[in-house]
């Protein structure tokens, strides 16, 4: 019976114990898989070897090529795509077999996230310590890294028939969607990690935190335009685009046009607004996080708001500064390392604002969190009446 109340006890220091040890850490390896997917997927992009699979073959296409025969099989298959006839055509097998390792990778990255979550889900389901409400954030989950992953082919597909490079718009969502899934299942880990009955005391933080919010979504698909468009190439300089603060073709009220937008590549508009239109907004976001910070800061705070502030402002200025950085070194071609450290500082920003809103919002407790608890409790109840 001592044995017993040890393990109960040692499970039961608060609501955090509600879920098991090996539950948590499937839950961060998810989240840090899902991190690397994006990642990579933005060094794909960046190594220009998106294109570079024909075809989409979710199970089958785990092999890679394993012999000559089959690598000549793969580059002919590349070499009826626009982005061949247009662009590589003196592509070598070797440069070819770069850029296909890249875009596999992604793909196989993703396969093997799979596995990690099929694998872990059904052995902590089959041992009872999944339920309620995890279970269907879990299955949500699932349901965005299927569309995530679906919309990657959309994407892929966009490039393979006419234009040499696939549409930024369809890029855009395809990163918006790695975004969601990101900031998705970040939220569901804190709530199995750190619940949170009640959220900090807003003391009209409240006014900051919903423009930031919004601009920061805006700022995200903004800049997925830019990297798909990319409009980087077009302006590299700072603080001025080709001389001027505001571009004069964006004052142009004739250039406002569908055709400009649609027909993107075309355009000298288009690649003007969405690069005017990313910079101001990162102004913007400086703005507001300043003023979230002077109203936060005013009333007394608690040490981890502190510690989540500073991350903010931190990540933010860094993130700027590496947006003007890939801007600047944007000559003819994005820099591959920075436009990867760009992507990542926007994930670690928008991992840093989901937490900041779980601090003040973090919703109901996971219900089966309170039912293991009470559920525990009253097992603890019985051993302590047994003598
Ligand atoms: C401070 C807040 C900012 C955020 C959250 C942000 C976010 C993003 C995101 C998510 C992308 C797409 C990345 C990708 O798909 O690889 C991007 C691209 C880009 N951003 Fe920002 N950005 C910020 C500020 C800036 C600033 C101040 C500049 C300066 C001009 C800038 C320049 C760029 C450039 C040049 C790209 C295209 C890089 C490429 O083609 O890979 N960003 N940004």
């Amino acid at each position: 019976m001592e044995v017993n109340k040890k393990i109960l006890n040692k499970n039961l220091t608060g609501k955090q114990a509600g879920y098991h040890r090996a539950v948590k850490i499937w839950l961060i390896v998810g989240l840090i898989m899902v991190v690397g997917q994006i990642v990579i997927g933005g060094i794909t992009r960046l190594t220009e070897s998106g294109l570079s699979i024909t075809e989409w073959k979710p199970l089958s296409g785990a092999m890679p090529p394993l012999n000559a025969a089959d690598w000549q099989d793969e580059y002919e298959k590349y070499a009826a795509s626009p982005q061949f006839e247009k662009i590589f055509a003196d592509i070598s097998m070797a440069d070819f077999k770069f850029i296909y390792f890249w875009e596999w990778f992604h793909r196989q990255w993703a396969r093997i996230m799979g596995m990690v979550f099929i694998v872990g889900f059904l052995a902590f389901w089959r041992k009872g310590w999944l339920h309620g409400r995890l279970m269907r954030r879990l299955g949500i989950t699932v349901l965005l890294a299927a569309i995530a992953a679906s919309f990657g082919w959309i994407m892929v597909a966009s490039g393979l028939h006419d234009r040499p490079w696939v549409n930024a718009y369809k890029l855009t969502i395809h990163l918006s969607l790695g975004i969601t899934l990101f900031s998705y299942l970040l939220w569901t880990t804190l709530k199995v990690l750190y619940p949170l009955e009640q959220g900090y005391p807003q003391n009209g933080v409240e006014k900051w935190l919903k423009p930031l919010n919004i601009v920061l979504v805006l700022q995200l698909i903004l800049g997925g335009i830019m990297s798909g468009a990319r409009t980087a190439i077009v302006y590299p300089e700072w603080p001025l685009m080709k001389g001027e603060f505001l571009p004069s073709v964006i004052t142009d009220i004739n250039m406002w046009t569908v055709d400009n937008f649609v027909n993107y590549e075309q355009s000298v508009f288009q690649p003007a607004l969405i690069q005017f239109l990313h910079r101001t907004s990162a102004y913007l976001l400086i703005i507001i996080v300043i003023g979230y910070l002077i109203q936060a800061f005013s009333k007394a705070i608690s040490p981890l708001l502190v510690k989540t502030n500073a991350m903010l402002v931190t990540l933010l200025v860094i993130q700027a500064l590496l947006g003007i950085a890939t801007a600047v070194s944007s000559l003819g071609q994005v820099p591959v390392g920075l436009g990867v450290a760009h992507q990542f500082g926007a994930i670690a920003l928008v991992g840093v604002v989901v937490l900041l809103n779980y601090l003040y919002h973090p919703g109901r407790v996971l219900a089966d969190v309170d039912k293991t608890v009470e559920k525990l409790d009253k097992i603890v109840a019985t051993v302590e009446l047994v003598p």
